[in-house]
């Protein structure tokens, strides 16, 4: 990783291991896009520079398609990635001022890039960062109104994080990860026809409709091979990102938070904007190996302590509802416990007056009737039984049927005078507020003191509908302060708390991104827990992130949830076994042997959860929408784990080996259950040879290089 400057202190180089990213700034102080992609060097960037823009046209902008960080205003016709308003202007025309560089061995290198608009006596830095070891580009930008004598306010109507420029191939192809609640991350591609793409939330949160995600590639790139552009906005509120198919060829992508144009902040004289992060990568592997750069990125720079492995979770949510108590969830304890559980969860329920979803949220203080010692029995007995202890939250909502409320209904996003929308018989708190975040953290902590809690679920069970803030000068700053004061929360309690761990759920995946896992542990991947159906959301979510914050569950046959589908525990344990997995089933119904079934596949979780968790993840056959063979390999130092799975086996044919990938071709692999040895060479040609076959058949392999 470095930064190189050349071109007289205006052309910069950035590279990672295997990538280069070059800018640089004309004498008109445009600041145009070189390059992003395979490695070059500082004079083949200074090369690039040397070449002139096309010549001016007045139907067309030479600037188009070329700039680093378009802005509304002068000669250009692409969407802006700023739009600044002031009284007596709209539209911006900057000067460049100086740039500065900064390295650091552990957090990597950064080249900021200062700006100023004498006019609006706006400051604006563009903030450029590689992490070490990483092809990761992270790009945001920060907007700041200078004190000028005058009082007068700014307006960000938009201000993105970043624009990504590609560069000129025949034709493009995007992917993206698409879904809606039960049916997250599912992966789509397609031809990127001239226009736009929009993808985005304007829900308040991440939203289940689309991962922040974009992968582009020239239609030629395979699951292993070919170039890809990919970028993730780290923002867990609403967001744009809009992918736009040039007229003359280029591709430009522009995102960060806000959906719409309409105003972002104001700023008065000395206020700043910072926008999230959107980080972006290229690589020649194909989208496999993006995915595995995406993976080590996240573990190593985002995730917090994404070294250490996540445990095996029991919660009974599905098998109880909000039927829970202290009696039940001890003896519950004690049968997963029996079971090589290594963390329990009592979800919604134990809390205020909460006897279902009308009643008790913003009263988190346990119920009386149901824990009347409080939390601190349960967690002891838990702990005693050698597990860690987690509870389930929902700090952001408030019931109106709640203490909460009853005492501060102005603590509710709302508009007076307009009809309020209830879903699920719930408000959301005012983040923003900074009064309505003092009484969450004061609750929290107070909570946490009073039990000893390892794990908060923290969830988000409705969208944003009435984002009113009565008294506000500028409410349409609700949508990103809302979120700003979200990560401040979580922020602070981890800080006081640091043996907390933290997972992100939102009606299932519907908070997950670069943002929220940049401050917690886990996300909650889907509330459908169907082992097929999830094979799919796996296949989506792995593009970007990694098995080890992807939370998975074993739940009842036939599925409760959505379609009643029966599978054996044997397929429903290989699917979960695929990321963090967790057990959701009624322990009270089971049988001792299915207990005892159970417990063995945990046991088998644990001995290759090391290189599920941590390994290089190889996608050998995607999940299809027929019956094929599906399977995911992880390599990590010496073993390699393989789960395979066959829905359906069609017209009697035998089941293809499976070709391994990442091995050491001359080496020998032992399976670790059955002592058989193969060369690495056979398994990568021939492949590995399965037995799986009939309806919902699934196997775990384990193999060690001798
Ligand atoms: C959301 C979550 C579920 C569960 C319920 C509790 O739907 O996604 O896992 O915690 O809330 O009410």
């Amino acid at each position: 990783m470095m930064i190189e400057t050349g071109g007289s202190g205006r052309l910069w180089l950035l590279s990672g291991p295997g990538s280069s990213y070059a800018l640089h700034l004309t004498e008109r102080d445009e600041l145009l896009h070189l390059h992003w992609g395979r490695r070059i060097a500082l004079r083949d960037a200074e090369a690039l520079a040397a070449d002139p823009l096309p010549a001016e046209r007045p139907f067309e902008s030479v600037l188009d398609g070329h700039e680093e960080y378009p802005v509304e205003g002068g000669p250009r016709f692409v969407r802006p990635a700023l739009s600044v308003r002031s009284r007596q202007v709209r539209g911006t025309e900057w000067c460049f001022e100086e740039y500065e560089t900064a390295a650091d061995p552990a957090a990597g290198h950064e080249l900021r890039l200062h700006f100023h608009d004498s006019l609006h006596h706006l400051d604006l830095t563009l903030h450029y960062r590689m992490r070490p070891g990483c092809d990761v580009v992270e790009r945001w930008t920060t907007a700041t109104h200078v004190p000028n004598g005058h009082r007068d306010p700014l307006e960000l109507l938009r201000a993105d994080a970043a624009t990504w420029t590609l560069p000129h191939r025949d034709g493009w192809r995007m992917s993206q990860l698409h879904g809606r609640w039960g049916a997250e991350s599912r992966l789509v591609h397609g031809p990127l026809t001239p226009g736009e793409r929009l993808i985005g939330s304007r829900r308040g949160h991440t939203g289940h409709q689309h991962l922040p995600w974009f992968a582009l590639d020239a239609g030629d790139a395979g699951e292993e091979h070919g170039e890809v552009w990919t970028g993730a906005l780290a923002w867990s509120g609403s967001w744009r990102i809009a992918v736009a198919a040039l007229p003359d060829g280029r591709v430009q992508a522009t995102g960060g938070a806000g959906h719409d144009d309409a105003g972002l902040v104001r700023l008065d004289p000395g206020d700043s904007y910072t926008s999230p992060v959107f980080a972006a990568l290229w690589t020649g592997g194909g989208f496999g190996a993006a995915s595995r750069a995406w993976h080590a990125y996240q573990l190593a720079h985002v995730v917090p302590g994404g070294q250490r492995l996540r445990p095996v979770l029991y919660n009974s949510r599905e098998a109880t509802g909000f039927d829970v108590g202290e009696r039940q969830q001890r003896e519950l304890a004690r049968r997963a416990a029996a079971m090589g559980v290594e963390l329990f969860v009592v979800d919604d329920g134990w809390f205020g007056d909460r006897a279902g979803e009308r009643s008790g949220l913003g009263d988190w203080t346990p119920n009386q009737d149901r824990f009347p010692g409080g939390l601190k029995p349960l967690a002891d007995e838990v702990h005693a039984l050698g597990m860690q202890f987690g509870i389930w939250v929902e700090p952001e909502m408030v019931n109106p049927d709640s203490d909460l409320y009853r005492a501060h209904p102005d603590w509710v996003q709302h508009h007076p005078g307009r009809r309020s929308t209830e879903y699920r018989h719930q408000l959301v708190l005012n983040l923003a507020r900074t009064d309505v975040r003092e009484h969450l953290a004061e609750r929290l902590d107070a909570l946490l003191h009073s039990a000893p809690v390892d794990y908060l679920k923290w969830d988000f069970n409705r969208c944003f509908t009435d984002p009113g803030w009565p008294g506000e000068r500028y409410p349409e700053r609700l949508w990103t302060a809302h979120v700003e004061g979200l990560y401040e929360l979580i922020d602070r309690l981890r800080a006081a708390h640091p043996g907390v761990a933290v997972e992100s759920c939102s009606g299932g995946g519907g908070r997950v991104d670069l943002g929220i896992l940049a401050r917690t542990d886990q996300v909650w991947t889907s509330d459908n827990t169907d082992p097929l159906d999830r094979l799919r959301i796996q296949h989506g979510f792995s593009q970007l992130h990694p098995a080890r914050v992807m939370a998975a569950w074993v739940t009842d046959s036939p599925s409760p949830m959505l379609n009643h589908r029966r599978s054996s525990l044997r397929f429903r344990f290989v699917s979960a076994m695929a990321g963090v997995l967790g057990i959701g089933v009624d322990l009270l119904d089971w049988s001792a042997e299915e207990r005892a079934e159970a417990a063995s596949w945990v046991a088998l979780y644990k001995t290759v959860r090391p290189v599920v968790q941590h390994g290089d993840l190889y996608r050998l056959r995607p999940p299809g929408e027929g019956g094929d063979l599906s399977a995911v390999q992880y390599v990590l130092g010496a073993d390699t784990v393989v789960l395979a799975w066959l829905p359906a086996q069609a017209f009697g044919a035998p089941v293809p080996p499976l070709r391994l990938r990442g091995l050491d071709r001359d080496a020998s692999y032992r399976d670790v259950t059955t002592g058989v040895v193969q060369r690495g060479a056979v398994l990568a040609e021939r492949g590995l040879r399965t037995t799986l076959a009939g309806d919902l058949d699934a196997a775990v392999f384990h193999l060690r290089r001798l």
